[in-house]
């Protein structure tokens, strides 16, 4: 970003301010000199009905397809004809060992050694297996803290372990609702929790980001705050991979699941992935996928695990469900998550501007630090009840695409790898528009 050099000012953090202007020939300038502006091309950009380009400000629902994933998932297929079960270990990567393909990239986005994260199953289900093993309550330290509001699969998951164990939803479910009259929750508020109601505290279930609101919480504070309660600390990263920059390992908390069709662009319904700290080795459920691999084969009953959370799966992969990811993983590894989130700031920051000036009708539920959140804004239309739903598909017929979150939140999230300035202009543009067709 070095167009301009008399509106835009380098911070300590590497981003940049930008003295920003409401018209699409400063988004067009900004875009021109973006040295990330290259990427857009790699990713299939959609098109409307009539084939005229759509604004796609809904990453953070489901990334675009990187052109490369159809060359690998059709080498897989192709492979699966020639090969057929030959392809386990003669396939151009053979599939045996395929979670390797993606372990060094998840490592650098998760912040984590190689050791800790696997490619495996999907979110939910990893949440399953991982609260299984880490979810060990005993006398008063019975309860799961998490935040309320969260994403129904994860509460669903919460409960129905608790439930499972015969304890009872109601006293051992804790969810922390953000102060009276405030939609996020400050990072003090869960420490002065965690302070006076630790003890009864067995495991804490926080987002990276959160979904509704988008708000981003320091990983690091948090974790410190549930272990300085004795709590174990799993984290969703659902919306935080891929999207901010994370440490995992440095932070020591001791689990995390994800999904990939979010931020990771691996496509619709694409494998997960988890984290566990390098110093837990602690008992699990066990599948022959998590079985050492020199011996896995012999088919013995007794179960030894592989070294890492690698030991930590149960079937054997999903080949065309990893593929995509193995083409997004590239890109991120080409592009760099640092540079990455520099223009993410940049971007969600003229989102945001432009929502200020274009419509003041909103509401930004989002906090407005750039350290409190990653690319998406939340928005919250003023006015009578449903009008923000009217609104949202007015966005919608113009051709921009974010996404609706019952009761009255539009997510709309400009992605640095594949949105440009001149898109969010035009986002928030629509947005404009919209307002005025539903008063
Ligand atoms: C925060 C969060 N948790 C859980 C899920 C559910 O994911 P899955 O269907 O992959 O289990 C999602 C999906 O969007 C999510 O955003």
């Amino acid at each position: 970003m070095t167009q301009r050099t008399d509106s835009i000012a380098p911070r300590t953090d590497g981003t940049a301010v930008i003295n920003y202007e409401p018209t699409v020939e400063f988004g067009r300038r900004l875009d021109a000199a973006d040295p990330l502006r290259g990427f857009r091309e790699r990713f299939a950009l959609p098109r409307g009905g009539g084939g005229e380009p759509l604004v796609y400000l809904c990453g953070h629902s489901l990334g675009l397809m990187p052109l490369a994933a159809r060359g690998i998932v059709m080498e897989e297929l192709d492979d699966w004809a020639k090969l057929a079960v030959l392809g386990h270990e003669h396939a151009h990567r053979p599939w045996i060992p395929y979670h390797e393909n993606l372990r060094g990239g998840l490592a650098t986005l998760a912040g984590a050694r190689p050791a800790e994260v696997v490619a495996m199953s999907s979110l939910t289900v990893n949440l399953h297996l991982l609260l299984a093993a880490f979810y060990r309550p005993s006398g008063e330290r019975r309860r799961i803290l998490m935040e309320a509001g969260a994403f129904s699969s994860d509460r669903h998951a919460v409960a129905s372990q608790i439930a499972w164990r015969g304890l009872d939803v109601r006293d051992a479910l804790i969810e922390l609702s953000p102060p009276a009259n405030a939609d996020t929750i400050p990072e003090e508020q869960f420490e002065e929790y965690l302070e006076e109601h630790g003890a009864e505290v067995a495991l804490v279930l926080w987002p990276g980001v959160q979904y509704r609101t988008g708000q981003a919480f320091d990983l690091g504070r948090i974790t410190r705050a549930a272990h300085r309660a004795g709590c174990v600390v799993g984290i969703d990263l659902a919306h935080a991979i891929g999207n901010m920059p994370l440490a995992m390992h440095d932070i020591d908390a001791d689990f995390a699941v994800w999904c990939s069709y979010k931020y990771l662009n691996a496509g619709p319904g694409a494998i997960g992935g988890c984290f566990v700290h390098e110093r837990h080795e602690r008992p699990h459920l066990a599948g022959w996928w998590g079985h050492e691999p020199a011996t896995r084969f012999q088919m013995r009953p007794e179960f030894h695990a592989a070294p890492g959370v690698a030991g930590w799966q149960i079937s054997n992969p999903p080949i065309l469900s990893a593929a995509p990811l193995i083409a997004s993983l590239a890109i991120f590894d080409e592009a760099g998550m640092q540079r990455l989130r520099q223009k993410s700031v940049a971007l969600t920051g003229y989102l945001e501007y432009l929502l200020d000036r274009l419509a003041p009708d909103l509401e930004l539920i989002t906090p407005r630090a750039a350290d409190s959140r990653g690319c998406q804004l939340s928005i919250r239309v003023k006015g009578p009840q449903r009008r923000g739903r009217r609104v949202f598909d007015a966005l919608t017929t113009q051709g921009v695409i974010g996404d609706w979150r019952e009761p009255d939140t539009i997510r709309l999230a400009p992605i640095p790898l594949y949105n440009t300035f001149a898109d969010t202009f035009r986002g928030a543009q629509a947005l404009a528009e919209a307002l005025r067709l539903e008063p």
